[in-house]
């Protein structure tokens, strides 16, 4: 089975990290964001993936591509455009690639959303169904900015698709995850063009387009307060699956991971719901909570920081604090003593 992820779009809302790093690569959970879904489709049977990108920065994801695709076993190919296609172009432009001879219907994901990904669940339920296209949908309190589905009760066959409605329609939203029969193709001319607003209402006016209620959690991580939300969700699930993931000990609280090479001092409090990267050095004294200190950061004595994201690398001072959805880019620099509060970028 193929699969396409698509890795377009420049990030914006998650600089400064996106000015160094392209957004599929930001890590989450000590890992790049795209690589919990290349696992998630691997685990489902996917041998090929393609990454359809249309940013700068490609040796990043080339660099990326020949790490994984190693360790992985794997393929992942590029399909590049040379000028942003939307969400339902880049499937046009990567047509070859994704048609097999044995017209097996294949994945499309969108980058930056995560979840528990039942993908195999998600095949069957395309059987059962007979559909087109199945889309994994999950309940949200605020659906406007989001692709709203209106499914008939009995049958989860999708009524209509409404790409973020002005007016509330429903709060069943479109999670990003799609398998599509290669029909579809038929449908996609090759220009910039949305498969939420020009190529789904269609489908579903057709009577062909499924929706599969997702279980478990969901979150669209490409917002700062959003990536803080879905690390707390995605840890508590680690919790629930694979405890051992999680670090343990008297400094401890609730769910926390840190990297075996990461060095905790002295006399710090770190958790709930924190990551800690590979290389971090963590002083004496330091309070963490609701935070994601990425590879190689250094947090020196009595810092704090909490609900913020500390990218590659950066240096938080003595006594510092970095608060409220706070977020460091590559190499950032807090000085002692300093406070970083309310959405400042770094
Ligand atoms: N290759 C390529 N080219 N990819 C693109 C392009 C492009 O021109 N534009 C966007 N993408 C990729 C993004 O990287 C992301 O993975 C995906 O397409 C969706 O784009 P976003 O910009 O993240 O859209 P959104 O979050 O506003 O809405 C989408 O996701 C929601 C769920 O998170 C829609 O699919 C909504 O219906 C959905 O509810
Ligand atoms: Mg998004």
């Amino acid at each position: 089975m193929k699969a396409l992820i698509l890795v377009g779009g420049f990030g914006t809302r998650l600089r400064p990290l996106t000015f160094t790093m392209p957004k599929p690569l930001v890590d989450f959970g000590n890992k790049p964001m795209i690589l919990h879904q290349i696992e998630a489709l691997k685990a489902a049977g996917v041998t090929e993936v393609v990454l359809a990108i249309n940013q700068q920065q490609p040796e990043v994801m080339l660099n990326f591509v020949k790490e994984y695709e190693k360790k992985l076993e794997i393929k992942i190919t590029f399909s590049q455009e040379t000028e942003p296609l939307g969400t339902a172009g880049p499937l046009a432009l990567a047509r070859d690639k994704l048609i097999d001879e044995s017209g097996q219907p294949f994945f499309v994901l969108n980058s930056d959303v995560i979840c528990e990904y039942p993908l195999l669940e998600m095949i069957k339920f395309h059987k059962t169904n007979n559909a087109e296209v199945s889309i994994m949908v999950t309940k949200v309190d605020d659906p406007s900015k989001y692709g709203v589905v209106v499914t008939e009760e009995a049958t989860a066959r999708v009524e209509s698709f409404v790409e973020k409605p002005k007016h509330f329609v429903g709060n069943k939203i479109n999670a990003g995850i799609y398998l599509l029969n290669p029909s579809v193709l038929d449908r996609i001319e090759l220009r910039r063009t949305s498969i939420e607003k020009e190529i789904f209402p269609k489908i579903a006016s057709e009577k062909k387009l499924y929706a599969m209620v997702l279980p478990g959690f969901w979150m669209d991580i490409g917002q700062p307060k959003d990536y803080i939300t879905g690390q707390r969700m995605y840890l508590n699930s680690l919790r629930e699956k694979s405890s051992q993931e999680l670090a343990t000990g008297d400094n401890i609280i609730g769910n926390v991971v840190v990297d075996e090479s990461a060095v905790i001092g002295k006399g710090c409090l770190i958790g709930p719901d924190v990551v800690v990267g590979a290389g971090c050095v963590i002083d004496s004294g330091v309070r963490l909570f609701g935070c994601t200190v990425m590879r190689g950061v250094r947090v020196k004595e009595h810092a704090c920081v909490s609900n913020s994201i500390v990218g590659w690398d950066s240096t938080v001072g003595k006594w510092a604090r970095v608060v409220n959805v706070t977020v460091l880019g590559k190499g950032g620099h807090v000085a002692d003593a300093e406070v970083y509060n309310s959405g400042a970028l770094i």
